[in-house]
């Protein structure tokens, strides 16, 4: 469930007692930086965050570490990126369609069906010539850092009646979807009813029947207990979007040369980590989740859903800098095709 608690001594990602990372304690650190998270304590982009901040801790001889806060409690990700921007919240991780609230071109790498493989998102997002200029945009007007862009699974809907195979069996169910405009559209044409929240109200919603289900990554559904009340998890396939390690322009400026060095060094090491530790975290969450009695169910309609949603997708890619950014990743599809 959501415990409402943070990282406490900071390097301690397991059990919350402080007890069992190690001799730093990173909140002695001259500056402490806070990094929101909206998942738990032992999702793999919160290990490598409390990596990076006892890393970060040692090679700036303790001017500087972070503190990590998990399961939402500095605020939903909507919430937490205007503190980001304004320098109030140094960090956080973010799904990519909650960018779009701040440069709408963003939306290209939040599409269904966009990356044909893992290795062909990976491969766009370590091209900074592909996302150079985009990144930069927000900078200018947000204050605000893009630092990394990370693996976040791939997403598929799930729900509390029964397994969806086409889309009319996604007719009349109610389901969560980020916070973001592209993402209710996208649910609209797939054939469900779409709900915009913040991630730590789901649970109590699809409890409560409010909510028929939602689409997520396994991860999410295991780990937030989702398997618990809506047992049909239909793999879609329909998304897999980037999360971004955010920080506030300001105060990576504030460092001194040597200090941002270091710093920005570590940052590869996190995105390594987290996202290693994304592939097995998936594996572990689809057997922890049938053990609790959940049904995976791979005969889906792919192409169906695909079809439904190509209008999305053709709307969406409305200027010259969104069609480049398409025009890339297709270059990388090819490269990386699917099985790939
Ligand atoms: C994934 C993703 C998060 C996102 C969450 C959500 O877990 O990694 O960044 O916030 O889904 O659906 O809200």
């Amino acid at each position: 469930g959501l415990a409402a608690c943070g990282s406490g001594g900071g390097i301690d990602g397991g059990d919350g007692d402080g007890a069992d990372g190690g001799d730093i304690d990173v909140t002695s650190a001259d500056t402490v930086w806070r990094l929101a998270f909206n998942q738990t304590e032992e999702h793999p982009q919160f290990i490598a965050a409390v990596e990076l901040g006892e890393a970060l801790y040692e090679a700036t001889d303790g001017r500087y570490g972070i503190e990590v806060y998990a399961n939402e409690l500095l605020g939903t990700q909507a919430d937490v990126v205007n503190n980001v921007s304004e320098g109030s919240v140094e960090m956080m991780y973010i799904g990519g369609p909650v960018m779009e609230s701040f440069n709408e071109d963003f939306i290209v790498f939040n599409l269904p069906y966009m990356f044909a493989s893992i290795e062909a998102q990976s491969a766009v997002f370590a091209d900074t010539e592909v996302t150079g200029d985009l990144f930069a945009s927000i900078e200018e007007s947000k204050g605000i850092t893009v630092l990394a862009a990370l693996f976040a699974g791939v997403r598929n809907v799930y729900n509390a009646e029964r397994p969806i195979v086409e889309p009319e069996d996604l007719d009349g169910l109610k389901l969560r979807v980020q916070q973001s405009d592209s993402q209710v559209r996208m649910i609209e044409l797939m054939g469900g009813v779409a709900s915009p929240m913040g991630q730590g109200e789901v649970y109590t919603a699809l409890q409560s029947g409010v909510l028929d289900g939602a689409e997520n990554n396994e991860t999410v559904y295991n780990a937030l207990n989702h398997d618990e009340v809506a047992e049909y998890y239909s793999y879609t396939r329909h998304l897999m979007i980037p999360d971004y390690l955010l920080m506030n322009t300001d105060i990576l400026a504030d460092m001194s040369d040597e200090d941002r060095e270091a710093f920005l060094g570590l940052v590869p090491d996190l995105v390594e980590s987290a996202n290693t530790g994304f592939l097995e975290f998936i594996d572990e969450s689809i057997a922890a989740s049938e053990e609790a009695g959940a049904q995976f169910n791979d005969d889906v309609n792919v192409e169906a859903f695909r079809e439904r949603v190509a209008p999305l997708v053709e709307e969406s890619i409305s200027n010259p800098v969104r069609q480049d950014l398409f025009d890339s990743i297709q270059e990388y599809n090819e490269q990386f095709p699917a099985g790939s």
